[in-house]
Formats: C-alpha cells, structure tokens, sequence
C-alpha cells in the first residue's frame, strides 16, 4: 500500500509512478490563468463558439487517474501495444494508471448523452528527455457524432468548404481502404470532411494564415486515422491526430431496429506544441516554471494575444548563457535495458535542470 495525493493504493508488480511526476499532477495548469495552456484552452473554446455557436460543449477533467480499461481495453488498444508498457506508461498498479490521452474519456462523456464536446486535461506518459518531450502534457480531444439522417441531407452547405483538391484526395484514398465499419462511402467521405472543417477552422483562427499538411495514420480505435502538421519554422510539426471512430466505441442509441444511425469522428490535439509555436516558448519545461519571469509574460493578455491579435512573443529572460556539461555513461551490449528507465532516474536526481538525454549506439 502507498500513499499517493492522499488516498491509498494498492502496488503489485506494475507500480512505477515517481514522485517527480506526482508533483505535476497537483499543479493544475489549465486552472492557472497565467498559464498559456490554460490560456489556449480558453482561445480553442472561444474559436469554436464563434465558428459554430451552440453546437459543442466544453469540458475538463481535472484527475489524471483513470483505469487501464478505460485508458486501453475500451479503445481496442491490443495487449501487446508498446503503449501499455511499464516502460511507456505510468501504472499506480494493475488496474488504475495515469491516462496516456484524453481517449479515455469520450465512452463516459458520450453515456452521460453529450455528442459533441470538447474535453482538456493533464495527460502523462514515460518519455524522452528534450526540449519538446516531458512526461506531463495537456490534450484537448473532441467528438462529435453525426446522425447519418443529418450526413445526407446537409451534405453540401453543412459543410464549410475548407477541403482544398490534395485533403480531397487524401479523403477519397482513406475512404477507400478495405474492412471499414461503415459500409456507405458516401457518407464515411461527408464524417470526415466535417471533420477536416472543425479542424482546419480551428488551427486558422489559431495561426492565421499557415501551411496545413494531412496524412493518413494508424490509432487502433479510428478507422480511417489521419494526422494534421503545421509548417513551423522550416519543418512540419505534428498537432493532432484524428479519425472515424469504431463503431464498438461510439456510445448512443440504435434506431429502432437495432441499426446503427450515425458515425462519430474525434480528434486530440496537444496543447504544448501549439502553445510553443504560437509564442515561440523554445522549451516544453518552461510551462512547468514557478518562474515569475515566464509567467508575468503571459498575464494580463487577452487570452495570451496582444491587442493587436497576435499571440505575444516569449522573450527569453536568463542573463546567462547556457552551459553544457556532458556526462556520459556506457551500457553493455547484452542487457535489458530500455533509455524511458534512465531518463526517470535522471528526472528524480536533477529535476529538470538536465536538458537533453542520448542513446548513442556504439560501432
Ligand atoms: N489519442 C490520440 C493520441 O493521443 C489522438 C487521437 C484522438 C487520435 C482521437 C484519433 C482520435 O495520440
């Protein structure tokens, strides 16, 4: 038994939660109005109410524990995912883990009869030491579920044109593939145009003008899956995955004769990475600062936009310049050892003062 934010759990052979990542959890970032995270959660809620007033409502889970059925089982995530790893996740023990995404909350949203949200929390996973990777971050994920009624008889002025030839393409190509759930195309093509809307619409009224690039992916619990990137600074950097979500997982009512009557879409966008680049934060640590300095950048804004619109810019604030000291270590060639271990014994001993960590393979 342990002690963790004062309740109990139970450990077994798959307990590895720290203390390091215990200290996150309680900081609460979203609720922090001085956070830019909270601050573009604010903005995504805003630029969905303006684009589409009424029609999705917002919500946030603040408790990172959830159960590993919840988490993987329910969203068809197969037992042998690297995902589920101990080296990749945080398990307070078999049963009870720390949610890897906000996937894990759209069963319950969609029981309590909401069918089209939006939903943001603290999510974590074991992970690389960098300036872009940290064992805590935030998501947003959104559903939204369509009656097939509603599909067909929109169709063309329910949908805001955004789609330009290439993401049509793309569409027709995912729509194609063999063994999808959904039989009708036609409709399977409408779901993922809406879809392809929100999002474009979203990271427009984010960055402005900005190059979008879509691709087809793989999650286990959509089909198809697809993966928007932004043009940031000479590379594409990934915001979002998204996709048509297996039937088993949509929870709403059959039509009378047990047939199914709507296709739901979700999408989960990460929050540090957005953030990021519209202030040009250059290290995914600082939103974790007690730093005043960080901080105050961001307060008094208009959700983090000056009043001209644009997002403010991050100035770094140290008058020192950066020092490198390199340690290395050597591991022999024949051991189990996986780098995700190294990198939390290093984050217990040097907090986050450390910032990047190498797996060099030798001749
Ligand atoms: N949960 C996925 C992730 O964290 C993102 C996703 C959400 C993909 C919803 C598809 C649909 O990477």
């Amino acid at each position: 038994m342990y002690n963790l934010l004062e309740k109990q759990y139970e450990s077994d052979s798959m307990t590895n939660i720290t203390s390091g990542v215990v200290g996150k959890m309680s900081m609460k970032l979203l609720n922090d109005r001085a956070s830019p995270l909270s601050q573009l959660w604010t903005r995504i809620q805003t630029s969905f109410e303006e684009l589409w007033p009424n029609q999705f409502s917002f919500h946030q889970n603040d408790n990172p524990i959830v159960s590993v059925k919840q988490n993987f089982d329910e969203l068809l995530i197969p037992h042998h995912h690297p995902s589920r790893s101990r080296n990749e996740s945080y398990y307070l023990n078999r049963h009870l883990m720390l949610r890897t995404h906000m996937t894990a909350h759209e069963r319950e949203l969609m029981r309590q009869g909401f069918k089209r949200f939006l939903i943001a929390g603290d999510v974590y996973r074991r992970d690389e030491i960098d300036r872009t990777h940290f064992p805590a971050f935030h998501q947003v994920e959104g559903v939204s579920i369509l009656s097939l009624k509603e599909l067909s008889n929109h169709s063309a002025n329910f949908l805001h044109n955004s789609a330009d030839a290439n993401v049509i393409k793309l569409i027709d190509k995912a729509c194609e593939a063999g063994q999808l759930e959904h039989d009708d195309r036609g409709l399977l093509k409408m779901a993922l145009l809406d879809l392809h809307s929100k999002i474009d619409g979203l990271l427009r009224k984010l960055f402005g003008n900005v190059d979008i690039r879509w691709q087809e992916t793989y999650f286990p619990f959509t089909q198809p899956s697809l993966e928007a990137e932004v043009f940031y600074k000479d590379r594409w950097v990934e915001v979002l995955g998204c996709g048509i979500l297996k039937t088993s997982i949509v929870q709403a009512p059959l039509q009378e004769d047990g047939k199914i009557d709507h296709i739901a879409w979700a999408f989960g966008i990460g929050l540090e990475r957005i953030a990021m680049i519209l202030h040009d934060i250059p290290d995914i640590r600082l939103f974790w600062s007690h730093d005043r300095r960080f901080k105050d950048q961001f307060v008094g804004g208009n959700n983090s936009l000056h009043p001209s619109g644009h997002p403010v810019k991050f100035v770094p604030f140290s008058k020192y310049p950066p020092i490198n000291r390199d340690i290395s270590f050597f591991i022999p060639s024949q051991s189990d050892f996986h780098p995700n271990n190294l990198y939390e014994i290093v984050r217990e001993i040097a907090s986050d003062l450390v910032e990047d960590v190498k797996l060099v393979m030798g001749p």
